[in-house]
């Protein structure tokens, strides 16, 4: 079976899931390729779906909804009558289940796709609050248990869909209305600092372009420009990966900071540090993340 996974993922959650999901389905025999949205987008790529029996498509929650850039992704794909299609996200909360899928399922159906399946991982949070480290370790180590068997249930197209109340939707849309809004903003008014090195790393890798550089590479000016020759663009989605990928930490929302987790976020090194062990939740868990213990059934 032939499968593509389009993606987008801001901070590397969702990469680390659509990864685990690629190595699943690959040791069940299908021939998985997994492309970036972001790429498709900025290169301008056209997207061939006739090409695979089964398409994915993987995003982080913004707001109890997709990110802009995938409706985006969505609206260039063409009309694939029938084809089977299967969506997964991956959220820092499983309050509300992430929201309500009904407006990217709908998206999808209007081009002729047939969503069977639809999956939510819970991993760390990239905004508000830094979670403990163990904590993050183990929602890595349940979303491998789970994406194992999201892999099981994808190849025997298990359809397994969301059920969407009016009112999930109507919150979700309100939400998601609001921070699509307020990124532009405060995407627009972000902030360099001196320790900024100039090694333009954030211009090159903001997805929606919305980090542009005013000038010549070695920083040297020839127009209009910001702080540090780079200025802001309204086309910010607050994917968090210019704040938290910074190798000098010199870029910062202007308003709006306490969104920003003060130590960063960088899920890699948790998992990799053999010394983090994933035993936060239990089935004793009490307060706050009692609903995560729940969600996992533990
Ligand atoms: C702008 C923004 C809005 C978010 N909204 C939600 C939300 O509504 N519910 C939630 O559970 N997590 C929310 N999160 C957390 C992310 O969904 C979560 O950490 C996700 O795994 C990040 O994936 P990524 O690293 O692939 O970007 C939000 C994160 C950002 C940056
Ligand atoms: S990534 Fe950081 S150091 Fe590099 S140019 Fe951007 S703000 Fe400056
Ligand atoms: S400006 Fe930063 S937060 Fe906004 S889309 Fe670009 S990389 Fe993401």
């Amino acid at each position: 079976m032939k499968i593509c996974i389009y993606y987008f993922s801001g901070t590397g959650n969702t990469e680390i899931i659509t990864n685990l999901l690629q190595k699943e389905l690959t040791n069940l025999n299908a021939d998985v390729i997994v492309m970036k949205i972001e790429t498709i987008i900025k290169k301008k790529i056209k997207v061939k779906t006739e090409k695979y029996d089964l398409i994915g498509i993987g995003y982080p929650i913004h707001a109890f909804n997709a990110p802009k850039i995938v409706y985006d992704f969505v609206h260039r794909l063409h009309n694939d009558k029938g084809k089977k299609a299967f969506i997964f996200r991956s959220s820092g909360d499983p309050f509300l289940n992430g929201g309500s899928t009904k407006m990217l399922r709908n998206q999808l159906e209007k081009k002729g796709f047939d969503v069977f399946n639809e999956n939510l991982s819970i991993m760390p949070a990239n905004v508000f609050l830094q979670f403990k480290d163990n904590l993050n370790k183990q929602l890595y180590q349940l979303a491998q248990i789970r994406i194992k068997k999201l892999a099981q249930d994808i190849m025997k197209r298990k359809v397994f869909l969301q059920k969407n109340s009016i009112i999930l939707t109507i919150i979700s849309k309100l939400f998601s209305f609001m921070e699509t809004t307020g990124a532009k903003w405060l995407g627009k008014y972000m902030k360099i600092s001196d320790s900024c090195i100039k090694c333009f790393n954030c211009v090159r890798n903001c997805p929606t372009g919305n980090i542009v550089l005013v000038g010549d590479k070695n920083g040297n000016e020839v127009g209009d420009k910001d702080d540090n020759n780079i200025i802001f663009d309204k086309s910010c989605i607050l994917c968090m990966r210019c704040i938290y990928k910074c190798p000098t930490n010199a870029i910062h929302f202007k308003y709006f900071r306490f969104f920003e987790i003060k130590q960063g976020y960088n899920i890699k090194s948790i998992i990799s540090n053999p010394n983090i062990k994933g035993d936060y939740l239990s089935n004793n868990t009490k307060g706050y993340f009692k609903h995560y213990a729940d969600f996992f059934g533990l």
